[in-house]
């Protein structure tokens, strides 16, 4: 079995509500139908019934279990109040608090704070930075949580290295230059992801140009740092930086340019000094070798949200709401 069907069976053990925002979208119907008949979660879209259910009779989808809210009947006087609070000090108005939160992407996240949905999942017709201020803004990081960061689950066929080829790069989507203290953050929930989806235990490598004083720079100077800090906040943590990506993966390497390092040559989670370098790696991975990609894996959150690249198909959407429930499930 497969990962992601792993990941879909263990959704079934215990099934989350998991709220799609985009109830127009045919490829979101399409996965919610699915969602429901496989029972991976509970979907619930958001929209007008009537329009919805047209929708889905016309592409021959059926929907008769799943449910449907519109935001605009839903939304009470103490939610646009909640809104307003959380974004007065960026100016909002109380007319403005009201009509954002009747849209969709944000009324999902909101459901998802107020426990009535255990996720969401959207980006299907929304960009990313829309889809990340919705879950910044209204469900927020986690208790100690720096700064929200992605990660992407990566399957590198036919490989010996990480964990049987599986590898968590972070961040890859959306932290554009961290400081020390956030790459720390970062290092700290990527291990948290790890352990929900590689069965083994996490062994985080704060990447760089440089392994244990191979060079000096202050970009290094910023991984060591941030390596020194993820130690200070979880000292079980097995981590390790700086770390060459060859030293961090390799053990004959990580012989020669690490060998007191717990982690060198055995990484399993490879955290990037910014998103420059994790964007990059994990393209080139994905295309070099044909590696499969599942992600990004939004992390940090105090509960999960999830973002799907506009182009993303039915099963991408599918899979991504499994992965959310898994997240769920530790929450
Ligand atoms: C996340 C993102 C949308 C934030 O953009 P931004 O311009 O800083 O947004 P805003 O200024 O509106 O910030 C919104 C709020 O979120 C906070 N915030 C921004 N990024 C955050 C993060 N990663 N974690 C936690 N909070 C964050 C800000 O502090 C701000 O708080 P405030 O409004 O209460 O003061 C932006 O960093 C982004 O688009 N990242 C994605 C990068 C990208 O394009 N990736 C594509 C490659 S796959």
């Amino acid at each position: 079995m497969n990962l992601i069907e792993k990941i879909k069976d263990k959704a079934k053990s215990d099934r989350k509500k998991i709220v799609l925002p985009e109830g127009y979208d045919s490829r979101v119907i399409q996965a919610a139908s699915i969602l429901e008949k496989e029972k991976i979660a509970e979907p619930v879209l958001l929209g007008k019934r009537e329009k919805i259910t047209k929708l889905a009779k016309h592409a021959g989808i059926s929907i008769d279990n799943v449910k449907i809210i519109d935001p605009e009947e839903k939304v009470t006087d103490e939610d646009i109040g909640l809104f307003y609070n959380l974004r007065r000090h960026k100016g909002i108005s109380k007319e403005d608090a009201c009509a954002s939160i009747k849209q969709p992407l944000l009324y999902g996240a909101l459901m998802v704070r107020k426990g009535m949905a255990d996720g969401s999942v959207t980006g299907a017709s929304n960009i990313t930075a829309d889809v990340l201020r919705a879950a910044i803004w209204l469900i927020g990081p986690a208790k100690g949580v720096k700064v929200v960061s992605s990660c992407f689950v990566m399957i590198v066929p036919e490989c010996v290295y990480g964990e049987h080829g599986v590898f968590i790069y972070a961040d890859a989507g959306i932290v554009p230059n961290p400081t020390a203290e956030e790459l720390a953050s970062i290092a700290i929930a990527s291990a948290k992801t790890a352990r929900m989806f590689i069965k083994s235990e996490p062994r985080v490598a704060m990447l760089s140009f440089s392994t244990k004083g191979s060079a000096s720079h202050g970009l290094i100077d910023k991984v060591i740092k941030a390596t020194e800090l993820a130690r200070k906040m979880c000292p079980d943590l097995q981590i390790d930086g700086e770390l060459q990506a060859d030293a961090a993966i390799v053990p004959e390497v990580a012989k020669i340019k690490a060998s007191q390092s717990n982690v060198a040559g055995k990484a399993n989670v490879l955290i990037f000094p910014n998103l420059e370098a994790g964007n990059i790696s994990y393209k080139l991975t994905q295309r070099l070798v044909k590696a499969e990609a599942f992600g990004p894996i939004l992390q940090g959150l105090r509960k999960p949200a999830n973002d799907l690249s506009r182009g993303c198909s039915t099963s991408d959407i599918v899979n991504i709401s499994a992965i959310t429930a898994i997240q769920a499930h530790s929450a």
